[in-house]
């Protein structure tokens, strides 16, 4: 149909096709619905997961290759699929879950929407294996356009269903092209898989990425151990488990005293009905609980997890399932908030308040500058590698063993003229006697300890006094100078940062990638690390320190890199302040110095890590 009107001179003529409305035809309603379901290879997993926790598994083996783009698979143990069911199991609004509108409201499965296996289907190449304990053979389903081929055949497991998917959005190519890279993919594969295998602490869970091992997950007795298992730290005394019984609802997990804390939200997990969900309200009761507590910006450790009369909540408000609603919040804001701090209030955790965080606290935290790149960019989940990174910097300030060095210092100062004893333990009583030589100071002896952190030394003339930290830090740099091994390796959790206003930050992550970093960008101003320099594995490093130094310089070098190791001192000796050496762990410590570090007692570049006293000053000090 055409318009034309006539307007100072010029004529305007409009082509306008009116359209009748119409149905769509189905293949196209499945193609947009598929859409709500899957929008990345995480909801596929969660789909698939989902599926087999239904159907009882209690093992599950995942492998996800190319982020999930192009391979996916789960393979359980639960009761696999009947075969007069496997015609129907890839049709939408099929499912063995629900029967009528009624049972929505007295959920006890994952699924009841009978959409998930159809969608995946519709986007991506799948094929299911399964068996159940009474059939004699297995059965394998493999969809070809809109054809199920179904065959008869042995299985390698007594019963179970393996789903296989791959090339997920070959007919979509919209939507692969929206997907991120296959390390970012990952990423959020690994948060889901986190958050479930933290409800079903006692299911194992095998986790493998591009076929390689990354979790191996044995049942565990109880919530507080599959954390642990998770994180592989040591965070064990600072969770506080809980469990409160309300009318209408139960709250159960565990939550971080204020000593365990992140720079991002990333740990609060929030679970209704056994479902992980996101919700604004519990998190504003958990975050108000903890105001006093902890500094803004800042964020505990929290897995809690509801479970609501089902009339209570409502399951059915999103596709994904990703979010509930509460009949009555105001109740569920009150519980929450009362119970949390009532268990914090139990802890008589004491107020951390900012003046740790301006320098007020003597441990050698980072500190972060105000203009920092990473205003909250403590590493998620501290990420950290090796047996010494156990507990990052901030945990180990704060965390009971460091307040309990504190008072036996204190109580050592007040015996007063008895710190004498703390020179030599007994060990080195026994070498004393012993004689080194050096040939820039001559003989010399390895005195003992002072305040379980400095070495005292005694050379031909004069006396040095070693910071055994710095010093351990120093003998760590200069092993890093000399291995420069560049080869990556994969961290065995991903570490991920906040950042802001860095110029060219697509270009220095593309450099540090040169240098054997694997980081990518998570959105605009998050970054995610997921491999480092092997070196940095053998002498660890604080990475975010490290990352706020070098992503400021205009090119980054391998050399830039050790810079900014040196100059902000990033990196973390094993040997800390506060730890009791024992004679051959100080023998060791100077002979490594003596041996990596040139010119050790020479001279001293940046910062010092030994104080040198000559024999003729003191000797002047007592008139001599
Ligand atoms: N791993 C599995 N083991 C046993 N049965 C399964 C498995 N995966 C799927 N099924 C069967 O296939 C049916 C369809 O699964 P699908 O995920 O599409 O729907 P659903 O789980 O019923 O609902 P929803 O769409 O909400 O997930 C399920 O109802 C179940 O009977
Ligand atoms: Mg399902």
């Amino acid at each position: 149909m055409f318009f034309a009107f006539k307007k100072q001179d010029q004529i305007f003529v409009f082509l306008s096709k009116v359209m009748s409305i119409h149905k769509l035809p189905d293949f196209v309603i499945n193609r947009l619905k598929a859409g709500e379901v899957v929008q990345r290879p995480a909801s596929l997993l969660k789909e698939l997961v989902e599926n087999s926790l239904d159907a009882g598994a209690t093992e599950l083996i995942i492998t996800i290759n190319d982020g999930g783009k192009s391979f996916l698979s789960l393979q359980d143990n639960g009761c696999g699929i009947e075969l007069s069911d496997m015609d129907l199991l890839l049709e939408r609004y099929a499912t063995s879950k629900i029967d009528s509108e009624q049972d929505l409201f007295s959920l006890k499965s994952y699924g009841f929407r009978g959409e998930a296996l159809a969608s995946i289907a519709e986007v991506s190449k799948i094929s299911v294996l399964t068996k159940t304990k009474y059939a004699e053979i297995g059965t394998k389903l493999v969809r070809r356009g809109n054809e199920n081929v179904i065959k008869h055949l042995g299985v390698p497991f007594e019963h179970g269903t393996l789903i296989t998917v791959e090339d997920l959005f070959y007919n979509v190519p919209a939507r692969l092209k929206f997907l991120k890279s296959a390390q970012t993919e990952f990423y959020y594969c690994y948060n889901y898989f986190v958050d479930i295998a933290l409800y079903h602490y006692d299911k194992a869970f095998i986790l493998k990425k591009n076929d390689k091992l990354v979790f191996d997950l044995k049942p565990a007795r109880d919530l507080q151990s599959r954390i642990l298992d998770l994180f592989k730290k040591d965070w064990g005394e600072k969770l506080i488990p809980l469990a409160q019984k309300f009318e209408k609802l139960e709250i159960s997990g565990v939550v971080s005293d204020a000593s365990l804390r992140f720079g991002s939200g990333e740990n609060i997990k929030i679970y209704v009905n056994e479902r992980p969900i996101q919700d604004k309200i519990i998190r504003k009761a958990l975050m108000d609980a903890y105001a006093r507590q902890i500094t803004p910006g800042e964020y505990p450790m929290a897995i809690l997890m509801f479970k609501i009369e089902p009339s209570e909540v409502d399951v059915n408000v999103h596709p994904a399932k990703l979010q509930v609603k509460f009949a009555d919040s105001q109740m569920i804001y009150q519980v929450v908030y009362q119970t949390i701090s009532e268990l914090l209030g139990k802890h008589k955790i004491g107020f951390v308040g900012s003046e740790f965080f301006q320098g007020k606290g003597t441990a050698s935290r980072p500190s972060f500058p105000q203009s920092s790149a990473f205003p909250s960019q403590k590493p998620d989940f501290s990420a950290f590698l090796t047996a010494e990174e156990k507990g990052s910097e901030k945990s180990d300030f704060f965390s009971p063993g460091i307040g309990g060095r504190k008072v036996e210092n204190e109580t050592l100062f007040g015996l007063g003229g008895n710190q004498i004893s703390q020179f030599g333990s007994l060990d080195a009583e026994q070498h004393q006697e012993q004689f080194y030589f050096h040939k820039d100071i001559g003989e010399y002896q390895i005195l003992g300890q002072l305040w379980n952190m400095y070495i005292a030394l005694q050379a031909d003339t004069a006396l040095y006094l070693i910071d055994q930290h710095a010093l351990a830090e120093r003998i760590a740099f200069e092993k890093m100078k000399t291995s420069q091994d560049l080869t990556s390796e994969s961290l065995l959790q991903p570490l991920k940062f906040e950042v802001t206003q860095i110029a060219h930050l697509e270009q220095k992550i593309e450099e540090l990638n040169q240098l054997g970093f694997e980081i990518s960008l998570l959105s605009e101003n998050v970054i995610v690390i997921y491999a480092i320099p092997k070196v940095f594995v053998q002498y660890p490093v604080d990475m975010g320190v490290l990352l706020n130094h070098v992503l400021y310089l205009e090119e980054i070098t391998f050399d830039h890199l050790l810079d900014g190791v040196y100059a902000t001192k990033a990196c973390k000796a094993s040997i800390k302040a506060g730890h009791k050496l024992s004679y051959l762990q100080m023998q060791q410590l100077v002979q490594d110095g003596f041996e990596f570090i040139p010119g050790m007692f020479v001279c001293q570049h940046g910062r010092p890590f030994f104080v040198k006293m000559d024999k003729k000053h003191i000797d002047g000090l007592f008139d001599r």
